[in-house]
């Protein structure tokens, strides 16, 4: 399989890592190889090889700073954009793994349409393109027989689409509600033990957990964005962010907090998704539902069924081999779809 990386940042180098380390695992015990051809970034260059590129070499530039750094080979070509990577063909899955952009979703959703219209199958960790663009980008996946694959963009590698749409499809899903921002519920926790909004968010950012602006986090858009995907693949929506009732926790005080303890609940940053709308609220639970005791930088969701009732998930949200094992598992997936045992 070969695959043409927009983004090597993170989640992209956490990719090569664990492609690089389990390959002889993955090739003899699923039959699995991948060769990554082509890597764009935004400022530190770009390399295209229709043979593959050394990830050993590969990792070592992009940890250099450039990937000027990449030793010179026959064949190789520096400074392609992924339109150029793409018309160049050979390759099979473009895996989108830029930065996120919640109010275009550009330009991962220009490269993401070329992409499936050169008859690449589409694996994204970026939630943009899913979160404004899922019925288009479906549709045209559909048309040409390809897969469109998204479980790092919710919960990173922890499988929650893989639940929802794969083991649960013989179920009707009828709500998602989850705790999707590892950042706010972190800073949530440690309000719990005593600290100010401020100082939670201090540690939270001190921790790598919170951007340098916090907003996206702290004020509900990243989670909101994770709610219309749930709602887009979930149950056919086509919400726009216009259309949730977004809020997010910068306005817990400590007064809240000690209010909610001595009632026996515990204030959580709730992502929803129903049938027929959305929302990320900070809401108290009580103490004896499963999201109540998801602590620290955690991940879960409840998805609530006709024929299991509800069953929580809880995981990792974020990082850099987790992150990197949902894009594996998506592209294990696009392989047993096309050689089904
Ligand atoms: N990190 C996680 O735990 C996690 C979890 C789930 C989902 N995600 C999503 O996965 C994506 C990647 O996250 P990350 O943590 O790897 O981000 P990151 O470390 O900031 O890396 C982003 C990469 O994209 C490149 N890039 C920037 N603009 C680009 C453009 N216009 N075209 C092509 N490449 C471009 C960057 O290059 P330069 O450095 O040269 O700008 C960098 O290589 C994001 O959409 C994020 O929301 C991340």
């Amino acid at each position: 399989m070969k695959l043409l990386l927009i983004g090597f940042g993170v989640v992209g180098q956490g990719l090569a890592e664990i492609l690089q380390n389990k390959s002889a695992q993955l090739e003899q015990e699923q039959g699995f190889a991948a060769t990554i051809v082509g890597v764009v970034t935004g400022s530190k260059g770009s390399l295209f090889h229709a043979d593959g590129l050394d990830i050993a070499d590969l990792l070592a530039a992009a940890q250099s700073g450039s990937l000027a750094e990449y030793p010179e080979v026959s064949g190789l070509r520096r400074g392609w954009s992924a339109s150029e990577m793409i018309a160049a063909g050979g390759a099979d899955v473009l895996v989108e793994v830029s930065p996120t952009n919640l109010e275009t979703a550009q330009p991962a959703l220009s490269i993401c349409h070329q992409a499936l219209e050169a008859g690449l199958h589409l694996v994204l960790a970026n939630k943009g393109p899913v979160a404004l663009d899922y019925a288009n980008l479906r549709a045209k996946a559909q048309a040409k027989g390809l897969r469109l694959r998204y479980e790092a963009t919710v919960m990173a590698g922890t499988p929650t689409m893989q639940l929802a749409e794969e083991a649960l499809a013989g179920c009707e899903i009828r709500s998602a509600r989850g705790i999707l921002n590892g950042t706010t519920n972190y800073m949530l926790t440690q309000m719990e033990d005593g600290m100010s909004y401020a100082e939670a968010l201090a540690q939270a950012q001190a921790l790598g957990y919170a951007e340098t602006d916090p907003s996206g986090d702290v004020e509900g858009w990243d989670a909101a964005g994770k709610v219309l995907i749930l709602a887009n693949a979930l149950f056919g929506s086509s919400l726009t962010m216009a259309d949730l009732d977004v809020s997010g926790i910068t306005r817990i005080s400590a007064a809240d907090m000690a209010a909610a303890r001595s009632a026996g609940e515990r204030y959580k940053l709730l992502a929803q998704a129903t049938p027929t709308g959305g929302s990320v609220k900070a809401l108290r639970l009580p103490l004896i539902d499963p999201l109540a005791s998801v602590a620290g930088a955690a991940n879960a969701i409840t998805l609530e069924t006709d024929l299991l009732g509800d069953v929580t998930l809880i995981g990792a949200g974020a990082g850099q081999l987790e992150t990197g094992s949902a894009i594996l598992s998506d592209l294990l997936a696009i392989q047993r779809m096309a050689c089904p045992m």
